[in-house]
């Protein structure tokens, strides 16, 4: 092996190829080692100790080495510090593919051991490819965007599969008060203990719930919500601990979980918990001190291991003080309590909110969903009883009532803004006329809108107030949120 002329003269190509197994191979090689040379932006060989035998001149450039002989027969490492020749030399495999990073460069290279007649390795060579990534781009921008999806649908599924859609970023606010809720937040997730979420209708506490859970220790275990107001009274035992087989006379001989036994190491969300029957609440709190339950008709019962979210848009210090909600429950579930701020107290994420739900909400449609600054002023002159359920069911009537593509202004807000004071539809404007089902979609949010704000959140009254019953009542209400 000749590590460079005896004159001193720059080496020529070719240097290590001495030993061939046959005249074809010696052709082929001798054949493509120019063309690879050439085409290549660089070229280097090595001996089996891991010193420079050779490079040519591009390499030598490349790497801003003036001298080129100045390096022949010294280490490669001290030379090229992110080179991997060593380790080729070292196990005899090739590198086909690699990037290699030189101070501010990145280089595409390929290394390739060589051997002798006895298949000992005896050096390897390296050419780079490319000397800048310029070339890969397209493929390595698809390469990105493939992975961009694959994380967003392992993400889609694995929220699927523990029964969550919403995260920390769906709750949507960079408000002090909205960040601080955010904190708490993070703050429950670390810690395996009861939260009690308090806020007004549609001020997310659905939201935090899932998201508390997804970035919990119990992530990876099940989500499972049940909504007390709109359980019938009578099967809410049920419903909460499951039925041991043949609990009633007739009735289904097999064993049915309830929702303890479904959230099992993952996270139980009361919603509505204020709506819960004194009857019942003693059971749970049972089952919370105890992290026991006792299915219905069953005189045995189970261990279950369950994080408890509750949520409440009811005031449950003045339930306790009428002696509607078990003060012992009330301290059980409000460990740590996050509450939730209403909309008209952090107007100054009203920018941000209308962009996430404008995205959502146009997502898929051939719209483009932006918003104007003096829209977002409208939007600021009122007073969100509904909060962002509404401020969402607001900027839904704008769009549909909208006819510029989804750019929303101040008077397509002014139009659909219920009942404020700064309201200016003109009875001389130009009617607008939508699909009948629309309009009455619309007619139906706004009329349970109303029943809400009215009942302040309570939806058994709005359900009755409305002349409609609970189930029908939360499922238009499930519509209607998206
Ligand atoms: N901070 C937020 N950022 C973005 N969207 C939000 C936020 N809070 C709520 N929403 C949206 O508003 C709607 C109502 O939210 P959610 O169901 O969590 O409210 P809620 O407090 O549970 O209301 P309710 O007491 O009426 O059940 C949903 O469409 C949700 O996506
Ligand atoms: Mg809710």
């Amino acid at each position: 092996m000749k590590h460079s002329t005896p004159d001193g003269k720059r080496p020529t190509m070719q240097p290590f190829l001495i030993n061939h197994r046959s005249g074809l191979t010696r052709d082929l090689i001798e054949a493509l080692f120019p063309m690879f040379e050439k085409a290549s932006a660089g070229a280097i060989a090595v001996d089996q100790a891991s010193r420079i035998t050779w490079i040519n001149a591009s390499y030598a450039a490349l790497l801003g080495i003036k001298d080129p002989d100045s390096v022949i027969g010294q280490p490669i490492q001290p030379v090229i510090p992110h080179t991997r020749m060593p380790e080729v030399v070292a196990t005899g495999n090739p590198l086909l593919l690699d990037i290699m990073e030189h101070e501010t460069q990145q280089l595409v290279v390929t290394r390739l051991p060589f051997f002798d007649d006895q298949g000992e390795v005896i050096g390897a060579v390296a050419f780079v490819l490319y000397d800048d990534l310029q070339p890969l781009t397209p493929l390595v921008s698809k390469y990105r965007r493939l992975h961009q999806d694959l994380a967003a649908a392992r993400k889609a599924l694995a929220r699927h599969a523990r029964g969550t859609r919403y995260s920390l970023g769906d709750f949507v606010g960079a408000s002090p008060a909205a960040l601080e809720v955010k904190r708490q937040a993070r703050l429950a997730a670390g810690r395996d203990m009861p939260v009690l979420l308090l806020g007004e209708t549609g001020t997310g506490k659905e939201v935090l719930a899932q998201a508390i859970h997804s970035i919990s220790g119990r992530a990876d275990r099940p989500f499972v919500g049940v909504n007390v107001a709109a359980v019938p009274e009578n099967l809410l035992e049920a419903e909460f601990f499951g039925v041991a087989p043949g609990a009633y006379t007739g009735a289904d001989r097999r064993t049915r979980d309830g929702k303890f036994q479904l959230a099992n190491g993952g996270t139980l969300f009361l919603d509505e918990v204020g709506d819960m029957p004194l009857t019942l609440q003693a059971k749970l709190l049972r089952a919370l001190q105890e992290g026991e339950i006792e299915p219905l008709g069953s005189n045995k019962v189970q261990q279950v291991d369950v994080r408890v979210i509750a949520a409440t848009s009811r005031n449950l210090e003045a339930m306790m003080a009428e002696g509607s909600f078990r003060s012992d429950l009330y301290y059980r579930l409000n460990v740590l309590e996050i509450p939730i701020p209403p909309l008209r107290d952090r107007l100054q994420d009203l920018g941000i909110l209308c962009e996430a739900i404008l995205e959502a909400v146009c997502e898929g449609l051939d719209l483009r969903g932006e918003i104007t600054d003096a829209a977002v002023a409208a939007l600021s002159t009122y007073d969100w009883p509904g909060n962002i359920r509404e401020l969402r069911n607001v900027l839904e009537r704008a769009l549909t009532m909208g006819e510029d593509l989804g750019i929303l202004d101040a008077d397509a807000i002014f139009k659909v803004l219920p009942r404020s004071g700064s309201r200016s539809v003109s009875s001389l404007a130009p009617r607008q006329v939508r699909l009948l089902s629309q309009t009455m979609a619309a007619a139906e949010a706004q009329a349970i809108e109303d029943a809400l704000i009215t009942c302040r959140g309570n939806r058994t009254r709005a359900a009755k107030m409305l002349g409609i019953s609970r189930s029908v009542f939360y499922e238009k209400l499930a519509k209607m949120s998206g």
